[in-house]
């Protein structure tokens, strides 16, 4: 892996006016980038990544921080080959904290050198683990005042997946009973943490480490998965089930303990798996018809909704995390930092499972 290397230029130009996609000043930097799929040992720190032209809805971000999810090394090992394989080498990473260095010439929300937080879709190719990453402004918000950038960088993506299941897909409500299959993890922890603002009734899983930290956030009762028998232990029935784990057993169990006319979103979808087995052309149309025979399926057996559910750019709703987060309701806790030329070390480390919290990567 190289050295640390600095960008090429570190002047910008501010809105333009008069050009739709314009040129900044900066024309290269420092990012990880993924030439093949693979272990840990196939990612590169380079020094010479081309910085593209910005359009006019787009924002370039200097990086401070940006986090590790699950969907880094699952892309880094091959999953979503389907779609990325054809566009490598591709950039990884989806969330950011930092601050803008230019913007587009319709940018209203942010202004250069604000400090903004947010993420990036699942399917981008050109990802944050990079000085200068670009994003859409409205996949960007302010940066919560008293959070750092590198506790910043922990929220966007995992807590718009649980944004997006329980506000937009569930439309949970004040007094509702809502379970989290998976609490201990960064999604489900801000599944509870969102769902408890929300003023409704929390129940989760999760091992026995996670127990007292999510009892603390507002769950009424939280289940270890690893001694109890989740169906026998769980008091009542719920409104929405949201299962981060997504095995059959979690989805049998999740769908069993929903009252009638309650949701079920499971993170696991098997869109991209099975566009990755049957290519797009294929995949993708065996996917909807799957979706549709078990969303059909326990309509008429349980009478439920039955969802996958995945992370979607949602500015109302980036917002709406903000303010929680600057409110003292929602915190992902980072367990561990490495810079971005120890990349490898840290995505190895997830591999492994040594380190079991967030992994945040951070650029100076
Ligand atoms: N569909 C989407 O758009 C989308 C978006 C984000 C994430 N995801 C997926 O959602 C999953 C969670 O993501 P994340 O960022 O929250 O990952 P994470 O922070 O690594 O959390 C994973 C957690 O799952 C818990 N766990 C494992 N098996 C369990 C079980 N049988 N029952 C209950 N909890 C269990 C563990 O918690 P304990 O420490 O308590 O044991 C672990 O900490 C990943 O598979 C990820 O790929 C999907």
């Amino acid at each position: 892996m190289r050295a640390l290397l600095r960008c090429r230029a570190s002047k910008f130009e501010h809105r333009s006016p008069f050009l739709a996609g314009f040129r900044t000043i900066v024309t290269t930097c420092r990012a990880v980038v993924l030439p093949h799929f693979g272990g840990p040992e196939v990612l590169q720190l380079r020094s010479d990544v081309e910085v593209p032209n910005l359009k006019p809805d787009e924002v370039l971000v200097r990086a401070r921080a940006v986090s590790i999810n699950p969907l880094d090394t699952r892309m880094r090992s091959g999953y979503g080959r389907s779609i990325f394989e054809p566009l490598l080498p591709v950039i990884l990473g989806r969330d950011i904290s930092g601050e803008v260095a230019a913007v587009g010439s319709s940018v209203r929300s942010v202004s250069v050198g604000e400090e903004v937080f947010g993420a990036l879709h699942p399917t981008a190719v050109r990802g944050t683990y990079a000085d200068y990453a670009i994003l859409s402004a409205d996949e960007l918000s302010a940066k919560p005042g008293s959070f750092t950038h590198v506790e910043a960088s922990a929220i966007p993506f995992a807590a718009l997946t649980a944004w997006r299941a329980l506000k937009s897909t569930a439309r949970i409500k004040e007094g509702q009973r809502v379970l989290v299959i998976g609490g201990g993890g960064a999604v489900g922890y801000a599944a509870v943490q969102i769902s408890v603002a929300s003023g409704c009734h929390v129940a989760t899983t999760c091992g026995s480490q996670s127990i007292d930290k999510l009892l603390a956030a507002g769950a009424e009762q939280a289940v270890d998965y690893t001694t109890e028998g989740i169906e026998f232990t769980m008091e009542g029935k719920f409104d929405a089930v949201l299962d981060t784990i997504g095995v059959p057993d979690t989805e049998r169990i999740g769908i069993h303990l929903l009252n009638r006319g309650g949701h079920y979103m499971t993170l696991q979808g098997e869109a991209a798996s099975l566009t990755d087995r049957y290519g797009l052309v294929f995949g993708l149309p065996i996917a909807t018809s799957i979706l549709l025979q078990k969303q059909l399926q326990y309509r008429c057996s349980h009478g439920i909704e039955y969802w996958w559910t995945y992370m979607r750019a949602d500015s109302e709703g980036l917002d709406e995390i903000r303010r929680l987060c600057e409110a003292g309701k929602l915190k992902i806790p980072v367990e561990k930092t490495f810079p971005i030329t120890q990349v490898m070390e840290a995505h190895e480390a997830k591999d492994k499972n040594t380190i079991p919290g967030k992994v945040v990567l951070e650029l100076d």
